[in-house]
């Protein structure tokens, strides 16, 4: 069994730099199905979730290979099959963007439920109205795939009920080669939904509005190859400065767009921790004196985004006086709290609500990511911790954090990968 072992009680200091952002890749490496030539797509983030939705699109016939680190060749045109029922497809919640994309391309997919993180029920009602309102029809087979076919996907007003990050790509994507316009009303309007709309853009689509809450998606016939860019990961960025204020740090987080980190900037700022911003960096210095408490309550962006909320409990604890969280996005992302409160933390959850009393004394204890965030959250947690804690299921973190290990260390942290067999302990390459 592979676990983090973290030896914590130092503050960060140094330089990190954040990887593309997994929101983003998990879409756009999808949406290049919709392309009628090969792509060349950047600044991928070397995680588990995009070598799974890489090997997805292999399974349906796409050509796809690493030509670096961080950059993939897609060649789409040799796709065979709208089948996409593999376990592969059932482990990650992200490959729903496959309904959308294969609808779009070639009026037909099959599509496994997704699985992915674990914080209850994730409902896709909306996005399967998106899809019947262009057109489709759906249907759930067997409980656990869908099913959506269209003779031609038509232009519409879609309006949906909630703000939903997924439905909103997932109906641009099922849009982009409809005919004639689609308006989607009440769309999410996170960086990534902007990133996806500027990479269908790219291939000679026409979205525009993405970024406000009504997105218009003129269909087009064809799309061409492209070599596209993907942007930083705000949360990978958030984490990293949630990580530094723990731990009274000073750190430098670079090659990240500053406007997308502004709710998280605000909120550490409030506590006292000092942010100075660059053009594609900031720096966040907690060294400038004690931290305040402060609330937080999630919302679509440009609000608090709940994938930060996890790391932010951890910072609070450590903070003196009552903190409150209101999470407002999901029903059931609290499966963390019993972990911190291993850990000393403490915390009560009354539904929605997340109240931390911080500042209580934390000791090391074997603790567990019970999602990725969480786990985000139990590194940032032993960071602050005089004491050696061990984490497990770190496969849910390596679903998102790109080297994870080697960034927190050159931030001087304490941290090992190792793989514990019985009695003996062996780290692993690091
Ligand atoms: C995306 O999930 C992210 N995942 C999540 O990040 C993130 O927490 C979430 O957006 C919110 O920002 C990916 O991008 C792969 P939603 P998504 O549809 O699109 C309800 C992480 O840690 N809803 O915006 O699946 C839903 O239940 C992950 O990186 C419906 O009711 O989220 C939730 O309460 C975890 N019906 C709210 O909307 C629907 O059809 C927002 O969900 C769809 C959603």
């Amino acid at each position: 069994m592979e676990k983090f072992v973290v030896t914590g009680g130092k503050p960060l200091s140094g330089e990190v730099t954040i990887s593309g952002a997994k929101n983003a890749a998990v879409a756009i490496i999808p949406a290049v199905i919709l392309c009628d030539e090969p792509c060349q797509i950047e600044n991928i983030p070397n995680i588990s979730d995009v070598s799974l939705i890489s090997r997805i699109l292999q399974q349906l016939g796409a050509n796809v290979r690493r030509i670096n680190r961080s950059s993939l060749y897609i060649d789409p045109t040799k796709i065979r099959t709208c089948n996409a029922v593999t376990d592969l497809v059932r482990g990650m919640r992200a490959s729903y963007y496959l309904l959308g994309a294969l609808l779009g391309k070639y009026g037909k997919a099959k599509v496994a439920l997704p699985g992915g993180c674990n914080f209850g029920v994730r409902p896709i009602d909306q996005h399967l109205k998106g899809f019947e309102a262009l057109g489709a029809t759906t249907q759930l087979v067997d409980g656990a795939i869908i099913e959506a076919e269209c003779d031609n996907l038509v232009g519409t007003h879609v309006y949906l009920d909630v703000v939903s990050v997924g439905a909103t790509m997932n109906i641009m994507l099922a849009a982009s080669k409809a005919k004639g316009q689609t308006i989607i009303e009440n769309a999410a309007r996170e960086p990534h939904i902007v990133d996806l709309a500027n990479f269908l853009n790219s291939m000679g689509a026409d979205v525009r509005g993405a970024g406000t809450d009504v997105i218009k998606i003129r269909g087009v016939e064809y799309l061409h190859g492209v070599t596209y860019s993907i942007i930083p990961d705000q949360i990978e960025a958030g984490t990293y400065m949630c990580a530094a204020a723990a731990t009274r740090g000073c750190i430098t987080v670079k090659n990240i767009t500053p406007k997308h980190l502004e709710s998280i900037s605000a909120k550490l700022r409030e506590m006292g921790v000092k942010i100075t911003e660059y053009d594609e960096a900031l720096k966040v210095d907690a060294t400038v004196g004690p931290l305040k408490r402060c609330n937080i309550k999630t919302m679509p962006h440009p609000g608090f985004p709940t994938d930060c909320q996890p790391q932010f409990a951890a910072l609070l604890m450590s903070v003196p006086g009552t903190s409150i969280i209101n999470e407002n996005v999901w029903d059931n992302r609290y499966q963390y709290v019993s972990e911190l409160v291993r850990m000393g933390a403490q915390i009560s959850v009354e539904g929605r609500l997340a109240i931390i009393e911080g500042g209580t004394p934390l000791t090391a204890a074997p603790v567990k990511a019970t999602d990725l965030r969480a786990g985000a959250a139990m590194i940032i947690a032993a960071l602050e911790i005089n004491g050696t804690t061990e984490i497990s299921n770190i496969q849910y973190i390596e679903r998102g954090y790109e080297d994870v290990v080697e960034k927190f260390r050159a931030l001087g942290a304490d941290i090992k990968k190792v793989y514990f067999t019985g009695d003996n302990e062996q780290e692993l390459g690091a």
